[in-house]
C-alpha cells in the first residue's frame, strides 16, 4: 500500500469525526503488519476531557483486533471537513504510538498541500519507551 492510498483511506475516516465541539474533524488510518488497515476518527465528549483524538481511535481498533506490529499511519484533519495546513499527532497520541512502534515509524501527514512524511523520532525525539524497562 502506498503512502497516497493511506492517506486516502485516514481522509474517509476523517468523514466520521464526531467533534460538535472544536470542528476540527480529524482521521488516521494505520496499517498492520497483517496488511489490514484500521481506521479512526476523533471522538468528542461533552465532558472534554474524555475525547479520544484520531490516532488513538485507530489504536485502539487494531489492538482489539490481536494487531501488535504496525507498518505506517497516516493522519489528516481539518476545520468543518475541510483539510486544513496539517494536523500532527498530539503529544499523547506520540507517547501511545511509541508504545506499539519503533523510533523509525513512519508517520504520513496530509495537509492542505500535500503529504509530509515523518518518522516518529521526528515527532517524539529521546522517546520514553518500554525499551528501557
Ligand atoms: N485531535 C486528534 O484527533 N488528533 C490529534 O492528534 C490532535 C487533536 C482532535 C481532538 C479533538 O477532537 C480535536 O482534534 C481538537 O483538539
Amino acid at each position: 500500500m502506498t503512502k497516497e492510498e493511506l492517506c486516502t483511506l485516514a481522509k474517509e475516516a476523517m468523514k466520521k469525526s464526531y467533534s460538535p465541539y472544536s470542528g476540527c474533524t480529524v482521521g488516521a488510518a494505520l496499517l498492520a503488519e497483517s496488511g489490514k488497515v484500521y481506521l479512526g476518527c476523533n471522538i468528542e465528549n461533552a465532558s472534554f476531557s474524555p475525547t479520544i483524538c484520531a490516532e488513538r481511535s485507530a489504536f485502539a481498533s487494531a489492538i482489539s483486533a490481536g494487531e501488535r506490529s504496525f507498518k505506517a499511519l497516516a493522519v489528516t484533519g481539518g476545520k468543518n471537513g475541510e483539510i486544513d495546513g496539517a494536523f500532527y499527532p498530539c503529544g499523547v497520541c506520540r507517547q501511545v504510538i511509541r508504545e506499539f512502534c519503533a523510533d523509525d515509524f513512519p508517520i504520513y501527514v496530509l495537509g492542505k498541500d500535500g503529504i509530509i512524511s515523518l518518522r516518529l523520532k521526528d515527532l517524539l525525539p529521546y522517546s520514553f519507551s518500554n525499551e528501557v524497562m
